[in-house]
């Protein structure tokens, strides 16, 4: 179903209502505030953090902290705004002491950050360290292996540019993760302008080509490779 930018944006709302009492696992007992996310909901952009840390569980708001300021230099140096993406994190509510989060949480937290995904429709999603690079791109494998190169997936019931990156907290640690992230960011602007590729073919339309003995429609990974 097609929803209005109206009815987007007054979903959004409804989710943010929802998200800031759920009690749907044990971290509602020691946040101040969930924290929901926070920009434009009709942005082209979105990052996808790990959690909130202390001082965003302070405020209720994601990345204020420093690899926030962090994320708005490197975003301002490719001509970007906070107010132009909308940035949310895998967790909603703040793990004790910025411990990692633990599977139980994810799987309790995750289908808010994919009716984001669906209500906000972004072209481009940029994850953030391990934990969101791992569960938007389902995969196991770990964000220095695919940093900077983008992927294509169904997010939320819609085709998206996936653009893995390091963790601006990494970068905060070492100078060279952060000539890295400056470096991998700087493809966003290229991927914004680029048109989405035609989503995968559901496993019906393989067959039904397969059938008629037509070439196979190219899959994402293929289309991938025009501009890896
Ligand atoms: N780190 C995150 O992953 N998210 C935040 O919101 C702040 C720090």
């Amino acid at each position: 179903m097609t929803l209005s930018a109206e009815q987007r944006r007054e979903r959004l709302v409804a989710l943010y209502k929802e998200v800031s009492t759920c009690t749907r696992c044990p971290l509602h007992e020691t946040r101040n505030k969930a924290v929901f996310g926070a920009g434009n909901a009709d942005a082209e952009l979105m990052f996808v953090g790990e959690a909130p840390g202390a001082e965003e569980d302070r405020q209720g708001l994601p990345f204020v902290g420093r690899a926030g300021q962090l994320l708005n230099l490197l975003l301002g140096e490719i001509g970007l705004s906070r107010e132009e993406v909308f940035i949310a994190n895998v967790l909603k509510s703040r793990p004790p002491g910025n411990r990692d989060p633990l599977p139980l949480e994810i799987e309790a937290c995750e289908p808010y950050l994919f009716e984001q995904v669906r209500l906000i429709e972004p072209k481009v999603v940029c994850t953030l360290g391990n934990f969101a690079t791992k569960l938007l791109t389902g995969s196991p494998t770990g964000i220095t292996k695919v940093r900077g190169t983008p992927q294509v997936h169904e997010l939320g019931g819609r085709t998206v540019f996936l653009l893995p990156l390091l963790h601006p907290a990494a970068a905060l640690r070492t100078p060279a993760m952060k000539e890295t992230l400056r470096g991998d960011l700087a493809a966003i602007p290229e991927l914004l302008a680029r048109p989405l590729p035609a989503p995968a073919p559901s496993a019906e339309e393989l067959a039904e080509a397969e059938a008629a003995g037509g070439s196979t429609p190219p899959q994402p990974a293929d289309q991938l490779d025009m501009f890896g």
